[in-house]
């Protein structure tokens, strides 16, 4: 369709939304299915993954109408992860699935990986729901779909509620049912039973405000390959910072596979260690005018890592390929794993290779392996480790020797990593000497913590430089957390509003003193998780022995739990779990406070957040 006759068209939707005339509304929506076919196959780019590239976002006066309709309908809040496989469904990226996989689509993926008619297709893609939800829920209701802001992004005709086979499903993804593995742990933590199954209407694209330029959907980016002439493309998939060697390793392999490059970072969600997302783009950006002119592009792939095995890289060749990407290049690291959200190894460059080939026909895609570059300084070129004499001259780091020079304020080397890369770096992760941190002293009531704490407090202010906040446990429970109790419940909020505010002290570049009793692991840990990506975080643990705790008894509470007056107390009828991941350890049975500070102090400087105290 020409540009006049897409002008004519968009009247039309214009006045259709004023108005229901059926026989125009035939000719709109003809109109459109022309130029969305035009559009699927303008070009010699691969085809997509069955043939059909999908656009679920409906024309405006379809969007007017679900707008109206959908005021009595149920609505489902979606999280993150839940809003990234929404918008690969919107977008195409899961072409040719055109909604949420029902029960019969479920069990054939999970055991043959294909839709019930056959397509290829290897993880199921469903849209789990809250029991309340699905009690509610049947088929030929609509369900609108939200973002966490409640913003409606999408409506779903639902064909049917189901409870889905989770040990199938969870077998599928990972290649195992074991409950201990760490993906599996993790999955079936943030997942739920119910499935809702049917195709989805989309009003508009979860909203990004950032890098709208680099937020292409699959037919846009295959429109843009299609102007410039490419055809063969090699997408490099990655969560991680490019630097010289994975240039020259992606310029090496588009050009022994005679393809163009789509750098295609995964921005779904972060990762542990993960550069911060605005420091990623920012460098990725800086990489882009290093390639010979009009080789690549740079393109943000909002997916979430499943953390499963060899079939989330099926799903990734699917994803790149309804990209247009013929050749699928994925940034291993060191290991030769891709990492999951938590850090966990998700695939293995080996057992990705091998899955993506048994399955070329139904693919197509052509899995590049990545190789170890090393340096050569006398060429001053990156080559592959295996194809070094013994003889040669080789530099290499490690991705954790580099992060170990930013912490130390030391530069990272000209032939390492490009200029503006290693500038946002520097920036990003300011020496620690500069950097916020927590520390988090955990221990009985009566244990010294709140001492240790206050005399912490003084020194660090001595030594100036950043801002000190004291969080302590009586403090807070004063302020912060006046209407809680102390059921473990109520303990674990108390410890989650201390741990955010320690994040955002953390963040800020400030320093967070934290002294509650915290008797539990798993809140402790979660703590440590919130805070570390935002700075530093010590663990101290204040291993004063009950004994002590209760012969010290300066409130006189040690009394009144043994009289059965105060309930649930810490250490006598309520557990205290000893942390097995402290940082440091003191036992203030026979330390003075400055003694006890002291050891808190040397560590810190031992770490490089404050130069040695007085004395050492
Ligand atoms: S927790 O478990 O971390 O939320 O506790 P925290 O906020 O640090 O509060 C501990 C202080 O509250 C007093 N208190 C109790 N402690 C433990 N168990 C029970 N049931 C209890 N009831 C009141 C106690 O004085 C603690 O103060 P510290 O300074 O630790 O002695």
């Amino acid at each position: 369709m020409d540009v006049e006759a897409g002008a004519i068209v968009n009247d039309l939707y214009r006045a259709l939304a004023s108005g229901y005339n059926p026989a125009l509304r035939a000719f709109v929506l003809l109109s459109k299915a022309e130029s969305r076919q035009g559009a699927a196959v303008l070009d010699h780019l691969i085809s997509p993954n069955g043939s059909r590239l999908i656009d679920l976002v409906v024309e405006e006066y379809r969007a007017a109408e679900i707008r109206e309709q959908s005021r009595d309908w149920l609505s489902v809040d979606l999280g993150p992860r839940q809003l990234c496989d929404l918008e690969l469904l919107i977008n195409g990226a899961y072409s040719p699935l055109d909604g949420y996989l029902g029960a019969a689509d479920h069990q054939t993926v999970c055991s043959e990986m294909r839709l019930a008619n056959g397509v290829f297709w290897p993880i199921p893609v469903v849209l789990n729901i809250p029991d309340e939800l699905a009690e509610n829920l049947a088929g030929g209701d609509s369900l609108a779909l939200r973002d966490g802001e409640g913003v409606m992004i999408a409506a779903m005709s639902v064909d049917a509620c189901y409870e889905r086979d989770l040990d199938a499903e969870i077998e599928a993804i990972f290649g195992t049912a074991d409950r201990s593995h760490a993906g599996v742990a993790q999955y079936l933590h943030r997942t739920r039973r119910w499935a809702a199954a049917g195709r989805v209407e989309a009003l508009q694209l979860p909203v990004h405000h950032d890098y709208p330029e680099h937020r292409r959907t699959p037919a846009e980016i295959r429109e843009l390959f299609s102007n410039l002439g490419w055809r063969q493309v090699l997408t490099f998939q990655t969560h991680r910072t490019i630097h010289r060697a994975q240039q020259a390793m992606m310029v090496e392999a588009a050009r022994n596979a005679g393809a163009n490059i789509l750098i295609h970072p995964v921005v779904g969600l972060d990762q542990p260690g993960d550069a911060d997302h605005y420091t990623r783009i920012r460098c990725y950006q800086a990489v882009l005018p290093e390639f010979p002119e009009s080789m690549a592009h740079l393109n943000l792939l909002p997916l979430a890592m499943r953390g499963g095995g060899g079939r989330e890289a099926l799903l990734h060749a699917i994803v790149n390929k309804n990209y247009g990407a013929t050749h699928l290049m994925v940034d291993f690291d060191g290991s030769g794993a891709v990492l999951d959200t938590i850090g966990e190894p998700a695939y293995q460059q080996e057992e990705a290779a091998l899955i993506i080939s048994e399955h070329s026909t139904d693919l197509g895609v052509e899995m590049v392996p990545t190789r170890e570059m090393v340096y050569l300084e006398d060429r001053k070129q990156f080559v592959a480790s295996t194809d070094v004499t013994p003889d040669s001259h080789v530099l290499r780091l490690s991705a954790d020797e580099v992060r170990q020079r930013l912490d130390d304020g030391r530069e990272i080397p000209s032939w390492y990593t490009f200029e503006a890369v290693a500038r946002e770096l520097e920036h990003r992760h300011p020496a620690r000497s500069e950097h916020g941190f927590t520390v988090f002293l955990t221990g009985l009531s009566g244990s010294g913590k709140s001492t240790i704490a206050n005399v912490l407090r003084v020194k660090l202010l001595e030594y100036g430089g950043r801002g000190v906040t004291l969080l302590d446990g009586d403090l807070v429970r004063a302020n912060l957390s006046s209407e809680l109790g102390f059921s473990k419940e109520h303990r674990d909020l108390n410890i989650r509003r201390i741990g955010f505010v320690a994040s955002e002290i953390t963040r800020a570049g400030g320093v967070a003193i934290c002294a509650p009793i915290a008797p539990y692991d798993v809140v402790r840990r979660e703590v440590r998780e919130m805070v570390q990506p935002c700075g530093g975080f010590v663990l101290v643990h204040v291993a004063t022995p009950l004994e002590i705790c209760e012969a010290r008894d300066r409130k006189g509470m040690y009394a009144k739990a043994r009289a059965g007056i105060i309930k649930e107390f810490t250490g006598i009828s309520d557990p205290y779990e000893v942390p097995e991941d402290a940082n440091v350890v003191i036992d203030t049975s026979d330390l003075a406070p400055d003694a006890a500070t002291r050891e808190v102090l040397l560590y810190l400087a031992r770490q490089g957040y404050i130069p040695a105290p007085d004395g050492d």
